[in-house]
């Protein structure tokens, strides 16, 4: 299995933080776009702005993050099957992918389109989903500082570790985990 060097695992852990940290951040923007459309301001102005985020920042970032994430999860000691907060992040993310590609992106290019036909509906739209991805993120941002829940399997026992320095990354994992699971 492939593991990266140490200064490898700072780079992609800092590319996962600016990515995902981003992502939750452009995501606010929207809702922020959205309670201001709610409140009445200019529909001409706020869905355009907002259909230009998701398509040009937001859209992408999504992808971004879950190739980053799956990266982070996969190239590093935790593994993608070994720890609940791990693969409780990888659902979050994996279901908010989907969403934004195939639910908020074509919903956001349509209020653009309408322009002051709009109807409360209709701006809700740009109000409910940003609040709830938001709050999953945010949660999820909690779950990666925390690690709750342990692990998902009993490690395996020491004879049938690999001794290619995987047992010092695994305890390296455990250091930083605290010893949950
Ligand atoms: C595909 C989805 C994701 C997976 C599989 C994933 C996996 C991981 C893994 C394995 C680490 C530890 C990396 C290391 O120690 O080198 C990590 C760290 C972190 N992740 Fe994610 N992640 C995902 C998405 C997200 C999202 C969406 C956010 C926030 C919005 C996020 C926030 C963080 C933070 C803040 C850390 C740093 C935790 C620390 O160093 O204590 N992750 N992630």
């Amino acid at each position: 299995m492939i593991r990266l060097s140490p200064a490898g695992r700072k780079a992609l852990l800092t590319l996962h933080l600016v990515t995902s940290l981003g992502w939750l951040g452009a995501d606010l923007v929207l809702l922020t776009l959205g309670v201001a459309g709610l409140r009445g301001a200019d529909p001409q102005v706020v869905y355009p702005a907002a259909g230009l985020l998701v398509t040009w920042l937001f859209a992408p970032l999504s992808v971004l993050v879950w190739v980053v994430g799956l990266a982070s999860a996969l190239l590093t000691p935790w593994g993608l099957l070994r720890w609940r907060w791990v693969l409780v992040k990888f659902a979050i993310t994996t279901a908010m992918l989907g969403l934004v590609l195939l639910a908020l992106s074509p919903t956001v290019r349509r209020l653009g389109e309408l322009g002051p036909d709009l109807t409360t509906r209709d701006r809700l739209d740009l109000v409910i989903p940003p609040a709830v991805s938001s709050t999953l993120l945010i949660i999820t941002t909690v779950l990666s500082t925390y690690k709750p829940w342990g692990r998902l399997r009993p490690a395996a026992p020491a004879s049938r570790r690999p001794a290619d320095g995987s047992r010092r990354a695994e305890l390296e994992v455990s250091r930083t985990a605290g010893r949950r699971g």
